[in-house]
């Protein structure tokens, strides 16, 4: 999605603004472009593609100095990408940046259209940078309540007005914005991770709030011109995190750093071998009881729901429902007060999780939000909360993020079932000692590496392959097919095993490749049974198993054996070589692994 900076201080700002825009790469983008004070001028740099193209444009027509401007990414969504379409964009007296859809552009285009105005380029920026122009007669903060008034959608605006040299301007609703204070200088930016290499102190622009950075200080500002007190955040993210740190990608090293994130995750959250979720203020009585349980989330976080599905059920004995959030907000979803909605997010701010999180509290259901991002819309919203402590995620493909979600799941099944009654505290001394041994064998599947490599190497030229598993093998074999198509672009389809013979073994011709997830070891003869079907057929079969289940030659053509661990918990290892596989294919095919296409790490609009 779109990124956002801003930056008001003493030093230069086009390197600044260009920096910063970098961190926000991983967001995903198809041009991007800058808005600098150049004295009473407001210069405009922007152009089409990556911001090395922003560069060579600034080679070109100059870099422009000054201590003041804006900065964007963009990624299209009104009018295809092109340097006219990119922002910022200009209305007269005004020149903004925005992240983020106006609902309602159409209508106030036409009525502005009406008034006289032109536009040159098709985005709804354009209109709202217009629109805020209509409204000036001199006073900013009046033409940004007025324009708030007036549109309708989920944005954050940064904002420069010509007579107000060295003053950027922000307001935000619903699409996350934040006010970096650093020494003499300030910043806004569409989250921490652009700002941390010039401080780590922060406001959470929250919806509705003005923010004016000028060089005499930072204010907020609601929407009647109140000034506001807020707390200054502290980011306590190292900023190394945001780093490849030797890695190619930072993909890679994400699904390295997964034995740490799930150690950090956990590791808090046991007390006396028992899973204790008090430190986030959830007691056992407070997870007791509930007639139905909803996840809802998106894609990968969406995955992890599923696995979540499969153990809350065998071990709690409670109907868990996994949704997907962009279904679950428009379907009138049977949800009661009797309910637990559980939403998943990294990012926190996933519109359509957001909405099925707003509506679930309107339908009187508990909510549980489990989030990455700290201070998040989500984070905040849900009536409790679990942060997965992976630190920030920046490749687009989720990997560390999808492996903590899965770990608090494992957590949260824990407890609901002791809470329930449906284990006693023995069994549930057993499970989680289980759990505390998990990041050792999460380490030695990322240690099969080559392996998943090797996996890949016979993966690369196919035109499709198919994922297959039973139960939660199932669930994790959907996660690999995803991983694999959004950093691939390989096709690829994940099927519960048994289905095959319904339809798509119809699919299957010589050559073509088939990953198979055999961890259930009560599952492992039927699973086997549907690898020798695909094979008979002439399908290349690689299994990703565990260590004691064998796998005879007529079953697979290559396996990559997992270290042993109880079948419930083996989704934290068997995910590894899927990661592996689809980051080693993307990495073959030459294609930008952490920028995969078309992609956005946080998708802030439906
Ligand atoms: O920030 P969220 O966890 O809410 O994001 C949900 C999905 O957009 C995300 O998991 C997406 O599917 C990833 N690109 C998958 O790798």
């Amino acid at each position: 999605m779109c990124g956002i900076v801003g930056y008001v201080g003493k030093h230069s700002c086009a390197e600044i603004l260009l920096g910063t825009l970098e961190k926000l790469e991983y967001r995903g983008y198809d041009s991007a472009g800058i808005a600098v004070f150049d004295h009473d001028n407001i210069e405009v740099r922007k152009a089409q593609g990556r911001l090395k193209n922003l560069r060579e444009r600034m080679e070109k027509d100059g870099v422009p100095s000054g201590v003041a401007g804006i900065g964007h990414t963009r990624w299209a969504t009104h009018g295809e990408p092109s340097d006219i379409n990119s922002h910022p964009h200009n209305g007269g007296n005004v020149t903004i940046v925005h992240n983020g859809i106006i609902e309602n552009y159409k209508e106030i285009k036409n009525f502005l259209i009406g008034k006289g105005r032109h536009f040159v380029s098709q985005t709804d920026t354009e209109v709202a940078a217009q629109l805020l122009d209509y409204y000036y007669n001199g006073d900013p903060i009046e033409a940004i309540v007025e324009t708030m008034h007036n549109v309708r959608g989920s944005f954050a605006l940064g904002i420069m007005f010509k007579d107000f040299p060295g003053t950027v301007f922000a307001v935000r609703k619903e699409s996350p914005l934040i006010v970096g204070i650093g020494a003499e200088e300030s910043f806004i930016a569409s989250d921490v991770t652009a700002i941390l290499n010039y401080t780590r102190d922060y406001y959470l622009l929250e919806p509705n709030e003005i923010a004016v950075l000028s060089p005499y200080g930072t204010n907020i500002y609601d929407l009647h011109y109140n000034k506001l007190s807020k707390p200054l955040m502290h980011a306590d993210w190292d900023e190394n995190a945001a780093e490849k740190q030797g890695y190619a990608h930072f993909m890679l090293k994400e699904i390295h750093e997964q034995p740490e994130a799930v150690k950090t995750t956990i590791r808090s959250r046991i007390t006396d071998g028992l899973p204790d979720l008090e430190e986030c203020g959830i007691t056992l009585e407070m997870l007791r009881g509930f007639r139905n349980i909803h996840v809802v989330a998106c894609g990968t976080a969406m995955h992890a729901g599923l696995v979540g599905k499969y153990i809350i059920e065998e071990l709690a004995r409670v109907p868990v429902n996994v949704d997907i959030a962009s279904e679950f907000r428009y379907r009138d979803p049977l949800v009661t007060k009797d309910d637990l909605v559980i939403i998943i997010s990294q990012s926190g701010e996933t519109a359509d999780s957001l909405a099925a999180l707003r509506l679930s509290k309107e339908l009187g259901a508990k909510t549980l939000a489990i989030v990455n991002a700290k201070g998040s819309s989500i984070a905040r919203e849900a009536d409790m909360l679990i942060y997965t402590l992976a630190g920030p995620e920046i490749a687009v493909a989720s990997t560390k993020a999808y492996m903590v979600q899965i770990s608090v799941m494992y957590l949260l099944a824990f407890s609901i079932a002791l809470a329930n009654g449906a284990i006693n505290e023995d069994k549930c001394r057993e499970l989680t000692a289980e759990l505390v041994k998990m990041p050792e064998r999460i380490e030695k599947a990322v240690q099969l590496e080559e392996n998943s490599q090797y996996a890949a190497s016979t993966l690369v030229n196919a035109e499709s392959l198919l994922y297959i598993g039973r139960g939660l093998d199932y669930a994790l074999s959907m996660e690999g097919s995803l991983k694999l198509k959004e950093i691939s672009y390989i096709h690829s389809e994940s099927y519960a095993a048994g289905e095959l013979k319904h339809g798509t073994i119809s699919l299957i011709t010589e050559g073509m490749p088939a990953i198979a997830v055999v961890t259930q070891k009560r599952l492992v003869e039927k699973t086997v049974s549907n690898m020798k079907e695909m094979k008979a057929r002439g399908a290349y079969v690689i299994a990703v198993c565990a260590e004691g289940i064998s796998i005879e030659s007529d079953a697979a053509d290559y396996i990559i054996s997992l270290d042993e661990c109880p079948d419930i918990l083996a989704p934290m290892t068997a995910v590894v070589p899927l990661q592996l596989i689809a980051y080693y294919t993307s990495v073959l095919k030459g294609n930008d692994v952490d920028k995969p296409r078309n992609l956005a790490k946080s998708v802030t609009v439906e």
